[in-house]
């Protein structure tokens, strides 16, 4: 049986050997997704919200490499939260929505500075790039959107400075060819500065002398260790200083900010940014950022228990996608990744790389259920599909001759490097599904697509994208409310 379950993509195994070993793999996605969706569970919870329509917090994460469209969701749902909140990451993140056919990228900002009357926090897991949010408030504003009293920064995140930047690229030099193909906007040693605990945070503009001095100490050790870099501390410091009164309404504790507002039953949320195989400390270490971009960082990033996040629902592209160096299983590295590259419009909203694309990668959302708990999935850029005869999903890891059980991923890059994956091929629908409305007007083989990594990840799909547009997405198991 196991020799089924190892069989390459291309061989062609007996039919009955092929049920078994499906039946057998459903049965470990059963067991594996339950005890992922709620360990150890002894009390009886209420139903996961799958839509992110009911919850009072819910949070939007990436499920693979980053860029799976999340912004785009945070973008619908943020019409019915009172708060939209980032926990992590810095100006790396770049989240595009099309609205009314218009394009906007925000990189520091929550998505939920798009809308009116909205409270954005910065909490304090953000890197804070403040000439780049600056910026972001500038376009925001020059498109006639009214920002005013509608951003709150934590004053514990800490400050990310040009040094910052000129270190990591400095890093990603002195690296070469094994460089982790950063976006150079300095999250690593920012990060770094934090958990030297000689960092800056936002809270430390209160007091300009304090703000100096600590600044000053924080450039020239910084100097001291990378090589006396050429910098102009002074003219830092008057650029800051020269935005400081605009500065210190937004910076306050957002921590009991948030504490005060859901005791009153305000509703948050979430804004994820990068994604689970990026995160720090599961992800594809080095090869992924410097925060903690999975559900645990939501918990200190914004200063909220964990217990009061109702719903996590993750975002999955239909296919795979990485900007940058590090392992990636299911790359395809031919006309194939090139048309999904080319159709999906795969350049980076933050640095404009293209990204290597690849077929869905199962044992990766499966791992990152297991670390996220999603309580559904939002399968994006299903259109980019449309084109293909036949798709192929990663359905099973193989190491060393060893199939790997649902949600086994290997920590160390030596191993990763040596996994196979085995492919299920599946028909393409070859039409274009970018008008559909509703779930039931998709074509059956794209129907089947979802159902089979819905089945494989054992999460139900919610929301499906079609398109690029706010109205681009359609929904599974609930109506969508306007
Ligand atoms: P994020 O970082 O996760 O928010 O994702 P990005 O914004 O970096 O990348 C997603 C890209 O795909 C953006 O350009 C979106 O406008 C676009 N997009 C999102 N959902 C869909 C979809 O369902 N179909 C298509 N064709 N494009 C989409
Ligand atoms: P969103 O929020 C895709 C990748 C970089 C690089 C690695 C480390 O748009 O999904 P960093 O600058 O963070 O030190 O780079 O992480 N990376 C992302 N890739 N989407 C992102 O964000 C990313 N944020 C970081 O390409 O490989
Ligand atoms: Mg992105």
């Amino acid at each position: 049986m196991l020799s089924s379950l190892r069989r390459a993509a291309t061989s062609v195994a007996p039919t009955a050997l092929r049920v078994t070993a499906r039946t057998q793999l459903q049965q470990q996605v059963a067991l594996f997704s339950a005890a992922a969706a709620k360990p150890a569970a002894r009390v009886a919870r209420p139903p996961a919200d799958i839509s992110g329509y009911s919850s009072q917090v819910c949070a939007i994460l990436g499920a693979q490499w980053g860029d799976e469209g999340k912004g785009k969701l945070v973008d619908i749902l943020a019409q019915r939260y009172e708060l939209i909140g980032r926990f992590n990451g810095g100006a790396n993140a770049g989240h595009t929505l099309v609205v009314g056919g218009q394009k906007f990228a925000f990189h520091l900002l929550p998505c939920g500075m798009l809308h009116a009357g909205k409270r954005n926090v910065i909490g304090n897991g953000v890197v804070l790039d403040i000439p780049i949010m600056m910026s972001e408030l500038k376009k925001l504003h020059d498109a006639g959107i009214d920002t005013t009293g509608r951003l709150v920064i934590s004053d514990r995140a800490h400050l990310l400075f040009d040094a910052h930047k000129i270190i990591d690229a400095a890093q990603e030099t002195a690296l070469g060819g094994q460089n982790i193909g950063t976006t150079k906007k300095g999250i690593g040693p920012c990060y770094a500065s934090k958990a030297n605990r000689n960092g800056l945070r936002a809270g430390d503009l209160l007091d300009w002398d304090l703000f100096v001095t600590k600044h000053t100490t924080l450039i020239k050790a910084l100097q001291r260790q990378w090589g006396n870099f050429a910098y102009d501390i002074e003219a830092e410091q008057a650029r800051y200083k020269a935005i400081r009164d605009q500065l210190l309404p937004l910076i306050t504790d957002t921590n009991y900010e948030l504490h005060r507002s859901l005791a009153e039953g305000k509703t948050l949320l979430v804004e994820g940014a990068n994604a689970a195989m990026l995160d720090i400390d599961v992800g594809t270490y080095p090869f992924v950022t410097s925060s903690a971009t999975t559900a645990g960082g939501i918990s200190t990033g914004l200063g909220i228990p964990p217990r009061a996040i109702d719903s996590i629902i993750g975002v999955v592209k239909a296919y795979t996608t990485r900007v940058g160096s590090g392992p990636f299983p299911t790359e395809l590295l031919d006309s194939v990744g090139e048309g999904l590259r080319k159709v999906g419009g795969e350049f980076g909203t933050t640095t404009g790389r293209p990204r290597r694309c690849g077929w869905i990668d199962i044992p990766v959302l499966q791992y990152s259920h297991l670390v996220n708990g999603y309580a559904s999935l939002n399968i994006t850029k299903l259109d980019v599909l449309s084109h293909l005869e036949t798709i192929q999903l990663g359905v099973r890891y193989e190491l060393d001759g060893q199939v790997l059980p649902p949600g086994r991923m290997p920590s160390s890059l030596k191993e990763y490097s040596r996994v196979k994956v085995q492919y299920e091929s599946m028909p393409g629908w070859k039409c274009d599904i970018s008008k559909a409305k509703t779930y039931a007007e998709l074509p059956v083989q794209a129907r089947n697509y979802l159902e089979r990594v819905e089945q494989l990840v054992g999460v139900p799909v919610s929301w499906v994208g079609v398109g690029p547009g706010r109205e681009d997405m359609v929904t599974k198991g609930f109506e969508k409310q306007e």
